[in-house]
């Protein structure tokens, strides 16, 4: 008998197909949203579940599915994953890196630039049919060749970022990590470690990428917009509650900072009400990742993950293989 397994949201059905060689799956291509309580009922009797960043796996679920070995989340981030219960009762999880990196820094780029050189508001200008004569000062944004570009947390999406700004657009590029990284790391991206005070007070464009955990809980909130530049734009692609939206709202209402860009949002999908009567924010909806052979590679890593463990006891990228021995 094949073991079981429950892909939690719809997927490629390439990547089902694949799984199907492997195990008795349960889907969900009507790509219904469970609750906790339906998660754990269709997870009775299943050995692996392939989550997207929205399933929470917590102690109260694991303790719920004794027969539950591995969560393998389709995303690089984990956030949703309880790791400290999962490592406790020996269940293994597994993300999704690498694969997504460079798709994920175009999309930062992208978004700073927008955010700079306010394409959003001049579109919907445009399509309003407000678009009458030229202005000296229409739309005039800030520059991006040449600025500061400020990174807070750089590991390797903050590194596709850095090396697009410093060789792309000849920026000078400062960082800000919880550990200073290697010479040489730094020197592939031309990017100089600084203190968060001095990353907020020298960035013209700050680029959001560090994993969120309850130390990166409002990491960027009232005091840290406070200190940096009103011409500065900020960009946020790491996770929602990472920024307190409501400060950032106020912050760029007030014009504390001239303009953001936003991937990801507290409480998504919903979006503080007051960033979307905003004119200096470009919102998308938590898309950085998503190209499709991007999306692909990310969801055939999770399924290689359950294959990997459940089938060869040999996963791709654990997260806390500790469980393995
Ligand atoms: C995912 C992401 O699309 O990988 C991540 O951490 O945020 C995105 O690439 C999202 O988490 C859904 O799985």
């Amino acid at each position: 008998m094949l073991p079981k397994i429950l892909v939690a949201r719809a997927i490629f059905p390439e990547v089902l197909a694949k799984l199907a060689q492997h195990f008795e799956v349960e889907s969900n291509q009507s790509d219904e949203l469970w609750s906790a309580a339906e998660l754990i009922v269709r997870l009775q009797g299943k050995q692996g579940i392939f989550t997207t960043g929205g399933e929470r796996i917590d102690a109260a679920l694991l303790t719920a599915c004794p027969q539950l070995k591995i969560c393998a989340n389709m995303a690089v981030g984990y956030n949703n994953f309880d790791l400290d219960a999962m490592t406790a009762a020996g269940i293994l999880g597994t993300n999704a890196p690498d694969v997504l990196t460079e798709t994920t820094a175009d999309f930062g780029f992208a978004l700073l630039m927008s955010t700079a050189r306010r394409m959003a508001e001049a579109e919907h200008f445009l399509r309003a049919g407000l678009w009458t004569r030229w202005r000296y000062d229409m739309f005039a944004g800030s520059d991006i060749h040449g600025a500061t570009l400020g990174i807070l947390g750089m590991g390797r999406i903050g590194q596709g970022i850095a090396r697009r700004g410093a060789f792309g657009f000849g920026m000078k590029v400062n960082y800000h990590n919880r550990t200073r990284l290697d010479a040489a790391i730094e020197d592939r991206c031309q990017a100089s470690y600084v203190s968060k005070e001095e990353l907020l007070r020298t960035a013209d464009h700050l680029v959001l990428v560090l994993p969120y955990s309850a130390a990166s809980h409002h990491a960027i909130g009232a005091a840290e917009l406070a200190q940096m530049k009103p011409s500065a734009t900020l960009v946020n692609i790491a996770r929602g509650g990472i920024v307190d939206d409501s400060a950032l709202a106020a912050a760029l209402r007030n014009k504390t900072i001239a303009a953001a860009g936003l991937d990801v949002f507290e409480g998504e999908p919903k979006v503080h009400p007051e960033l979307l009567t905003l004119p200096n924010v470009v919102l998308t909806p938590h898309i950085a990742s998503a190209t499709l052979p991007t999306r692909l590679a990310m969801a055939n890593l999770a399924a290689d993950n359950l294959i990997g463990y459940l089938i060869r006891n040999r996963p791709v990228t654990p997260l806390n293989p500790a469980v393995l021995a």
